[in-house]
């Protein structure tokens, strides 16, 4: 939620920050600000909507400057609007500075600031923190900053520049992402990697309860004593074409056709040549990975669908128990942790503020903690005993589409990994069941062969008022997800339901006006959704069914099938989930929507 990114060097600052910006607009996009020290003096450009308004309104304006921020909001405390955009600044314009998180005691800190004359200007939690620095501000801003940050609770990643200090960047961090990009005369603060990418590679992870000061030449980080500590540069893995459209008309429509190689690219990480799992640096002793008696997985939105296919998978080719949880839901209550318990926190940013706070909390029992994340070096991973990457590349869409698909893989090997070594699995199954995903990229490939079949269904149910997903055993989350994906991107009501449960409620819903989207694939309890689409057809719903290639048996019933290649049900959800995404992204393409930026969505929410 919200980017950040500053900068200090000779090239064009505005334009160094704009671009910044463009790459950081998934975490944010409601308004968009620049602040820029010219002459010893502030200049600030916000706008309400997003950054090509900002980038319009610049060109007019002649800057010379060496060192500036940015920012682009996704809005907490007050509406989006010009005044709420940040950056903000203290009452004498002498400090600017841009913020993602919460300040949870801001209106307690409001109160005392104004009875002390600071005149506000935004309804921001924010401001504060402007008006904080320049009452502690006295010789040392580096000190202002510090006293200030002990007086805040909640979460920040800040970027600040001041007029007395004109060739230094301050910044700090805790409980928000933000990452510092060193490189030859110019160094920057940015929320995330692709605001960086194309001019450095080299980044410093600032930890929580640390300052750093930057200049174009220099990188000092201190912590909250004011002592001066070291830090390690650390390279980032991917390039900057990796998080380009090339030619797609979305950054979502590209993703969901990456699947298939990212897929295989899974099998070359944690799979021997022989067929067997290797996850070498699991950093998880043997002994304890064959004995866990229970694994619990946290996650949320797309990632905690994942986990929901996890169980089911976990469950069906070992003996350990598997509980899942919304970790927004994890973190406020009382779970009964036993030992030898493995716990999962899956999430493709390794930012989202509720999944860090649940392994915070579990990190107190003692339990250990692997994380299955796509971006390296985030909070999770660092704060995580094991890491299992999942190699998805940047994803820029907010809706989730390809580090699913990743994670569910993921969640495949881990378990082939923990049921071999509990011997639980003989070579024969293990060498079919690697068989058979093995099978997956290419099945993939042809149902994205078939997209206009699925964009012309897509075309002639975009007019439904809402939408029911139906699944039952391993693809009732892929129903969930399913329908998140639709009512993320296009705004249609849908809801996600265990087929067994229609009749407890959904029933009542059904009539001409509903369009109901059946997960039908060949499976044990085949019959039994058949049995739903019939009691759905006596309702006049109008039914989209997902069914495997080769059963004409379903047109009896329904017209509108998208079929998905044969494949044994354990394994159905990275076939069932292509063709779901596609629908969605084709309903919401169709009507005109910005797909990659959904309203009101956030690709990293780092605020709970
Ligand atoms: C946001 C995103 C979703 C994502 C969820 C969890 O809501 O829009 O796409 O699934 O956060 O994010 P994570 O990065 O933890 O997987």
């Amino acid at each position: 939620m919200c980017g950040i990114i500053g900068y200090t060097g000779n090239k064009n600052v505005t334009s160094v920050i704009l671009k910044g910006l463009k790459n950081l607009e998934y975490r944010g996009y409601d308004s968009a600000g620049i602040a820029v020290l010219d002459n010893k003096k502030i200049f600030i450009s916000k706008f309400k909507g997003r950054i090509s308004d900002l980038e319009n309104s610049l060109k007019k304006i002649k800057i010379k400057s060496q060192i500036g921020l940015g920012h682009t909001r996704w809005a907490t405390h007050g509406e989006p609007s010009k005044k709420n955009a940040h950056p903000h600044t203290d009452c004498f314009g002498k400090i600017a500075l841009v913020h993602n998180g919460i300040i949870e005691n801001h209106d307690k800190l409001r109160k005392e600031l104004k009875e002390k004359g600071c005149k506000f200007k935004s309804e921001t939690d924010t401001e504060v923190i402007a008006h904080l620095i320049s009452k502690f501000y006295k010789k040392s801003l580096r000190k202002a900053l510090i006293k200030t940050l002990k007086k805040l609770k909640g979460s920040y990643a800040l970027a600040i520049i001041n007029t007395d200090n004109p060739e230094k960047l301050l910044t700090a961090r805790c409980d928000s992402p933000l990452i510092i990009g060193k490189g030859k005369n110019e160094n920057f603060i940015a929320s995330d990697a692709p605001a960086i990418l194309e001019h450095t590679k080299k980044v410093i992870y600032l930890k929580d309860y640390q300052v750093a000061e930057i200049s174009k030449n220099k990188v000092e980080v201190f912590n909250f004593k004011n002592k001066k500590i070291p830090y390690k540069v650390n390279t980032l893995a991917y390039d900057k074409e990796s998080a380009e459209k090339k030619g797609y008309k979305h950054y979502m429509l590209k993703e969901i056709y990456e699947q298939p190689k990212i897929l295989s690219t899974l099998f070359a990480q944690y799979l021997t040549p022989s067929g067997r799992t290797k996850f070498t640096n699991l950093n998880l002793k043997r002994d304890f990975l064959k004995n866990i008696k229970k694994i619990t997985i946290v996650a949320c939105g797309t990632a905690y669908h994942a986990g929901l296919v996890g169980k089911y998978i976990i469950e069906s080719l070992t003996d350990i128990p598997v509980e899942v949880d919304l970790s927004s839901e994890f973190r406020y209550r009382n779970p009964i942790i036993k030992k030898k318990s493995l716990f999962i926190a899956i999430s493709q940013s390794g930012e989202t503020a509720d999944t860090l706070a649940a392994i915070r909390k579990i990190k107190q029992h003692n339990v250990k903690i692997l994380s299955i994340c796509n971006v390296l070096g985030s909070s999770l991973t660092r704060e995580s005993n094991s890491i299992i990457y999942t190699h998805a590349g940047p994803e820029i869409g907010v809706a989730s589409t390809k580090a699913y698909t990743a994670q569910l893989m993921v969640l495949y090997l881990l378990t082939l990994h923990l049921a071999t070594l509990k011997n639980i699995l003989d070579k024969t199954k293990l060498k079919k069941i690697i068989s058979s995903l093995k099978k997956i990229p290419h099945l993939q490939k042809q149902i994205l062969r078939n997209d206009k079949k699925i964009k012309n269904i897509a075309k002639r149910h975009l007019h439904f008022g809402a939408f029911l997903y139906l699944g039952r055993n391993i693809n009732f989350p892929t129903a969930l997800e399913g329908a998140l994906k639709l009512k993320e991107i296009s705004y249609i009501p849908a809801e996600g339901y265990a087929a067994g449960e229609m009749k407890h409620g959904p029933i009542a819903l059904i009539d001409e006006y509903r369009a109901v989207v059946c997960i039908a694939n060949n499976s044990l309890i085949y019959e039994k959704m058949v049995s739903n689409i019939r009691e759905i057809l006596a309702r006049r719903g109008k039914i989209v069914v997902i069914a495997t290639k080769g059963n004409k048996n379903i047109k009896k019933y329904v017209k509108e099938i998208i079929y998905i290649p044969k494949i044994e049900n354990l394994f159905s959800p990275l076939l069932v989930t292509v063709t779901l995404q596609l629908f969605a992204y084709y309903i919401a393409q169709i009507k005109g929507y910005d797909v990659d930026k959904p309203r009101n969505l956030a690709k990293s929410v780092t605020v709970e």
